[in-house]
């Protein structure tokens, strides 16, 4: 099996979770299998091979799970990206919608150094909005989306519409239409 179709093989879906109507994708069964979570990693490293990646900045919660494993990887610095108030230093925050009302994402102002190319990374692409945030807060600090990798896109939500203008490289290991 391709690392495609060994993660639909174990993820998850959960009808009517966080709310009626809603098909959740589950990946809580890929992080029981080590190999797995190394060959996700290792898929990344391939796909970005060619792309110069400095650092690698994820959104909590779920971001920090594969955004961590692929900054060991690549052995560059792995920057998180908070929910408002978690922080502790300064910090630059950006909001995005929801589906009702909005949220606020921020990260340190010296989490992410100017001129530096980063690697955006997060478990789900779904309308975009999230990783759209992450965009805006690294541009706002003077660095460049060099890429954004997801383990899952939800591809008829069209989230990817809203990422293209902040980077060409947009890199999702299972799809789904
Ligand atoms: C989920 C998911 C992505 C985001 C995708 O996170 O992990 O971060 O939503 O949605 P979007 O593309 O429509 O913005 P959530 O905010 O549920 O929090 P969590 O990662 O802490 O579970
Ligand atoms: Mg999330």
């Amino acid at each position: 099996m391709n690392i495609e179709q060994q993660i639909k093989a174990v993820v998850r879906d959960v009808n009517d979770f966080p709310k009626p109507g809603i098909v959740f994708k589950d990946i809580t069964p890929i992080l029981r299998d080590p190999k797995l979570c190394d060959a996700i990693a290792e898929a990344y490293v391939q796909r970005l091979n060619g792309i110069k990646i400095d650092e690698v900045a994820a959104i909590e919660s779920r971001g920090f799970l594969f955004g961590m494993m692929i900054a060991h990887k690549l052995l560059v610095p792995f920057v998180p990206i908070r929910k408002k108030g978690k922080l502790p230093c300064k910090t630059v925050q950006q909001s995005y919608n929801l589906e009702y009302g909005e949220a606020i994402i921020e990260v340190h102002e010296d989490g992410i150094e100017a001129g530096k190319n980063v690697l955006i990374h997060d478990d789900l692409l779904a309308t975009g909005g999230t990783v759209e945030a992450a965009a805006k807060l690294v541009e706002k600090l003077g660095a460049n989306v060099a890429a954004i990798s997801f383990l899952v896109e939800l591809d008829f939500l069209k989230g990817r519409d809203k990422l293209l203008h902040h980077s060409e490289h947009i890199i999702s290991l299972a799809n789904y239409q």
